[in-house]
């Protein structure tokens, strides 16, 4: 039975809400306990049904609800930035501790970056939310990075816009350099915040 789409999208939104608290609250803790603030900022959305018949449709599947269940794993997004490289580590570490969330997947594109230079950590969690008869598991995908990372991937966005058939080869190779230089900038960056931190204690 194919489930009707607005109801799909609206658990999309109770998940979201829940996940949301639920880091909030971890990430809030972890403050508390360690005097120290690892997050940034962190950003949300629901991937709008527009934009996910059309990742349906780049995949080859046809239009379903059934099938964007099985297929996008992103419909319900988080991301998380941080300062340092360390905390994209320990942010990770705090969720997978956490008893609330359900870790699916997870993908270290930051020890492996993909072939464009992205790099990220990446979680597919499951939230649960409890409907009037049953419980479901709602995918969520969790973005956590450096606020470098962050950098280099929004400009990447914009120019995957730009050139919505082929990048040039030259463009692909100088984002390419730009991710070898963030990883440095981060790697120097940690280095840099341990020094002060030695001076502080
Ligand atoms: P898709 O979402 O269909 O790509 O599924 P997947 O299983 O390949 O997931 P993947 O681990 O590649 O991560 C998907 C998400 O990561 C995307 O929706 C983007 O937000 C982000 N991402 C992955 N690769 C890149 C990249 O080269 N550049 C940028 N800017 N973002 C990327
Ligand atoms: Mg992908």
């Amino acid at each position: 039975m194919n489930e009707d789409i607005e109801h799909l999208m609206l658990k999309y939104e109770y998940a979201l809400q829940k996940i949301e608290t639920e880091l909030k609250i971890i990430i809030k803790e972890y403050e508390f306990n360690n005097k120290y603030q690892p997050v940034e900022h962190i950003k949300t959305r629901i991937k709008t049904k527009e934009s996910a018949i059309k990742k349906l449709e780049k995949k080859g599947y046809p239009i379903s609800t059934e099938n964007l269940k099985k297929h996008v794993h992103d419909m319900v997004g988080v991301r998380i930035v941080c300062s340092f490289l360390s905390d994209v580590y320990d942010i990770v570490n705090i969720i997978e501790k956490s008893e609330n969330i359900k870790i699916k997947e997870k993908k270290d594109y930051i020890a492996n970056p993909k072939e464009s230079g992205y790099s990220s950590y990446h979680l597919i969690v499951l939230v649960p939310i409890y409907l009037e008869n049953n419980i479901e598991y709602i995918e969520t995908e969790i973005q956590i990075r450096t606020m470098a990372m962050d950098f280099w991937a929004s400009l990447d966005h914009k120019i995957q816009y730009k050139f919505s058939d082929v990048i040039p080869d030259e463009v692909r190779k100088e984002m390419f350099d730009c991710s070898v230089a963030i990883k440095t900038l981060d790697n120097k960056m940690l280095g840099l915040n341990r020094i002060v931190n030695k001076y502080k204690n």
